[in-house]
């Protein structure tokens, strides 16, 4: 599967970290694929910056075995990190040599998830041959939204598989005052179905400054819907349910309310 975007900084390398973890938890064999080329990063995000010694160009160009560029996790040995190179061009990544990996790659994993750059521009143009599978990650507002619709037609366009959307850095407290759509309706307006909810919480974004894996330290509710959304992605039948509102929260919203009416 691929994990992509139309706008940048959306959560997509997060969210593609934590899947990987989240599923070697469960037993399965997992490989996540940095396909940013030239701007690697999920090393960082997987604590595993002093590993990488190979990376998927220097297969291609004979420097390395495909197994020294796949590198187990630290901690989560069932995870494999495959980057595509830090040094690399996109032009290096010719489709022949792409289908062929991935071919070796396949039989030996059970969830192959590429971590795609923003957008479908030339640099992902070959990987995206490789993904049967496509999440579109999105943040709740119109300029995103706007991305991911484009980004969603240009894969429908390539024949690509219609994608699923997530929904990353959503404030339940903003949907509920009506700042922000619900959803369900704002993936049916989108035509996409809708395959995660993922709250904003700094807790997150603390995860990854201590280079912590998030689903050993983030929030319950960020947790939660990481494996609600790896349920979705095995096929496990999980409802997107909204987390229940403070009472707190709840009477702010309804004097903000009172408050407004002439
Ligand atoms: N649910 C969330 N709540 C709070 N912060 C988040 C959440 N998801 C991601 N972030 C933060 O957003 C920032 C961007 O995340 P990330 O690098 O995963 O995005 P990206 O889509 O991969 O970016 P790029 O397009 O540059 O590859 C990071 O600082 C991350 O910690
Ligand atoms: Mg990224």
């Amino acid at each position: 599967m691929m994990i992509a975007s139309g706008k940048g900084g959306v959560g997509k390398t997060t969210l593609a970290a934590a899947l990987g973890i989240c599923f070697a938890k469960r037993g399965l064999r997992a490989l996540v694929l940095d396909a940013d080329v030239g701007l690697r990063n999920m090393d960082l995000m997987l604590g595993m910056q002093d590993k990488v010694l190979y990376e998927l160009t220097d297969c291609v160009n004979r420097r390395c075995t495909l197994d020294d560029a796949l590198i187990p996790h630290p901690k989560y040995p069932l995870l494999h990190l495959l980057s595509a190179g830090q040094d690399a061009r996109p032009k290096d990544f010719v489709r022949k040599d792409l289908s062929r990996t991935l071919k070796t790659l396949r039989p030996r994993y059970d969830m192959l998830i590429i971590d795609a750059p923003a957008g479908v521009g030339r640099g992902i143009k070959n990987f995206i041959g490789l993904a049967d599978r496509f999440l579109l990650v999105a943040t709740p507002d119109d300029i995103c939204l706007r991305d991911t619709e484009k980004t969603a037609r240009i894969l429908s366009e390539e024949g690509r598989e219609h994608p699923g959307l997530v929904l990353n850095r959503y404030d339940w407290r903003l949907a509920r005052s009506g700042v922000i759509p619900m959803p369900e309706p704002l993936a049916l307006a989108m035509d996409m179905p809708l395959l995660g909810v993922v709250p904003q919480d700094d807790s997150v974004y603390r995860a990854m400054l201590a280079g912590s894996a998030l689903l050993d330290s983030a929030a319950p509710q960020v947790k939660e819907e990481i494996e609600g959304l790896a349920d979705r992605l095995q096929g496990l039948p999980t409802r997107i349910e909204a987390p229940q509102e403070k009472l707190a929260d709840k009477l702010r919203r309804l004097f903000a309310k009172e408050a407004v009416r002439p």
